[in-house]
C-alpha cells in the first residue's frame, strides 16, 4: 500500500476526476460544498473545528481525507443521487415569512418529546458503522451530544454497543431498529436496548425494498486498500456488536427478501415496553395507519438520506401531508438534507416536532472526531437561534405555518 500522503493525493486526483464527470455530484450534493446558493467559497480546508463557518466546511475536509470507499458509502444516494439532491432542493421551495418588531432578546429553542425537554430540536440521526469515519464512532457522537444535551438515535448497525454508547452519552439513547426479518430477533434487540435504558424504539421501514447505491460502488472501486483487513468476509457483521453472531441471512435486512408488513409492526408493538416510532414514512396514508390502527407513538418522515427508494421528492415536501394525516395525535420528526438553521426553522413551521441530522455530524466526526461533532451541533444550533430571531419568534411552539410560504 502507498504511504499515506501519496495514497491521499492519488485518491484526491481520482476523486476530482470523478466529480468532473458527474454533474449531479458536482452541483447540489457534493461539490461547492453542497451549499445551495452562492459562489463556490474557495478556501483551503479548515485545520480545526473552530474555523468552520458552516457545516459544509467539514465536508470539504472529509472529501480530502476519508478513504474513498468510506466517503463514497456515506455520500451516496441511490441511483443517480436524485433524491439526495432533492432533499436539499426541497428547502428552497419554501420561504420564511418573517415578522418584525418582536422583542427577540430571549429565545427558547427547546422542544418537548414524550414529556422530556430537549434544549435543541436537533437530534442525531441513526447512522450505521460510524467507526468507518473515526475510531471512536458512535462514542464520539454520544460524547458530543452530551455536551449540550442533544438526543441521539443509535443505529442497529452501530460500531459500538448500545450499552457503551449509553454510558458515553451519560443517559439513554433512542434505539433504531431494522426489522431484521425475524420478529424474535427484533424482540431480542429491543429487549437489549430497553435493558440499556432506551425507552423509545425507532423502527426503520424504508430499506425493505432494496436499493442501488451507484456512487458508493464507484467510490469503492477507487479504493486500493485491502478491505478484508477490516471487513472479514467470513464474518460480515463482526464490527457490528449489536448484530454480530446473528445468522447473516437474518441480519442483512436491506433487501426485498424481508417479510415485514403492518402485521409485523403490530406484533412488534405488543412487545415494546416504551414508545415505538416508525421511520421512513413519506405518505399521509402510512402516517395515518401508523398512529391509528398500528398504535405507534410517532412518525419520522425520512427517505434514508436519499439512499433508499428513488422517489424524486425531498422529505421537507412530504412533511406537510404526514403532519396533516397525523393531526396532532403524535410527534412527527423529519430528516433528509438538514444543513442550516433555516432548514430546521422551515420544518418546524411545517409541523415537525424535531429534526434529525445525519451527514453533517458524520462530516464533523470524520474531520475532527468528537470536537467536530460538537462544532457541527454548535453551528446549527446558533443558526437556528438566529433564524428564530430574524423571523421574530421566541419559542419553538410559536413557529407555526404562518412563518413559511411555498414559493
Ligand atoms: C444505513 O442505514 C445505510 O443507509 O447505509
Amino acid at each position: 500500500m502507498p504511504d499515506n500522503a501519496v495514497f491521499r493525493a492519488l485518491c484526491r486526483r481520482r476523486f476530482l476526476q470523478f466529480l468532473a464527470g458527474s454533474p449531479v455530484l458536482a452541483g447540489a450534493a457534493l461539490g461547492a460544498g453542497g451549499r445551495t446558493f452562492g459562489a463556490y467559497q474557495a478556501a483551503p480546508p479548515i485545520g480545526n473545528p473552530g474555523d468552520a463557518l458552516d457545516v459544509f466546511d467539514f465536508e470539504a475536509v472529509v472529501r480530502e481525507t476519508m478513504p474513498p470507499a468510506h466517503y463514497g458509502y456515506m455520500a451516496s444516494g441511490s441511483d443517480d443521487d436524485a433524491s439526495l439532491a432533492l432533499n436539499r432542493e426541497g428547502f428552497a421551495r419554501y420561504a420564511i415569512r418573517p415578522r418584525r418588531l418582536v422583542d427577540v432578546r430571549q429565545v427558547d429553542t427547546s422542544v418537548t418529546l414524550f414529556g422530556r425537554r430537549w434544549p435543541s430540536p436537533i437530534t442525531l440521526a441513526p447512522v450505521g458503522g460510524q467507526r468507518m469515519f473515526h475510531p471512536d464512532g458512535e462514542l464520539a457522537a454520544a460524547r458530543a451530544a452530551r455536551v449540550d444535551g442533544h438526543l441521539q438515535i443509535l443505529s442497529t448497525m452501530s460500531g459500538h454497543s448500545v450499552e457503551d454508547v449509553t454510558e458515553a452519552r451519560g443517559g439513554p439513547v433512542w434505539y433504531q431498529l431494522y426489522p431484521q426479518g425475524s420478529l424474535e430477533v427484533a424482540r431480542a434487540l429491543v429487549a437489549r436496548a430497553e435493558a440499556a435504558g432506551s425507552s423509545v424504539i425507532v423502527l426503520t421501514i424504508d430499506l425493505l425494498a432494496g436499493r442501488n447505491m451507484q456512487t458508493s460502488a464507484r467510490f469503492a472501486r477507487m479504493d486500493t486498500r485491502n478491505c478484508e483487513s477490516c471487513h472479514d468476509p467470513e464474518n460480515p457483521f463482526g464490527m457490528k456488536p449489536m448484530i454480530a453472531g446473528l445468522d447473516p441471512d437474518v441480519a442483512a435486512t436491506m433487501g426485498p427478501n424481508t417479510a415485514v408488513d403492518w402485521d409485523f409492526v403490530r406484533r412488534l408493538r405488543d412487545s415494546v415496553r416504551g414508545r415505538l416510532l416508525i421511520k421512513g414514512v413519506e405518505s399521509g396514508e402510512d402516517a395515518a395507519m401508523a398512529v391509528g390502527d398500528a398504535g405507534l407513538d410517532g412518525v419520522i418522515v425520512s427517505n434514508h438520506g436519499g439512499r433508499a427508494a428513488q422517489t424524486g421528492r425531498g422529505t421537507i415536501e412530504a412533511l406537510p401531508e404526514v403532519v396533516e394525516a397525523v393531526g396532532g395525535r403524535a410527534p412527527v420528526l423529519v430528516d433528509g438534507g438538514f444543513r442550516r438553521g433555516t432548514d430546521m426553522f422551515k420544518a418546524l413551521a411545517l409541523g415537525a416536532a424535531a429534526v434529525s441530522i445525519g451527514r453533517p455530524y458524520v462530516w464533523g466526526m470524520g474531520a475532527f472526531g468528537q470536537a467536530g461533532v460538537e462544532r457541527v451541533l454548535e453551528i446549527m444550533d446558533a443558526e437556528f437561534r438566529r433564524t428564530m430571531r430574524q423571523a421574530g419568534v421566541t419559542s419553538v411552539d410559536g413557529i407555526d405555518p404562518s412563518y413559511v410560504v411555498r414559493r
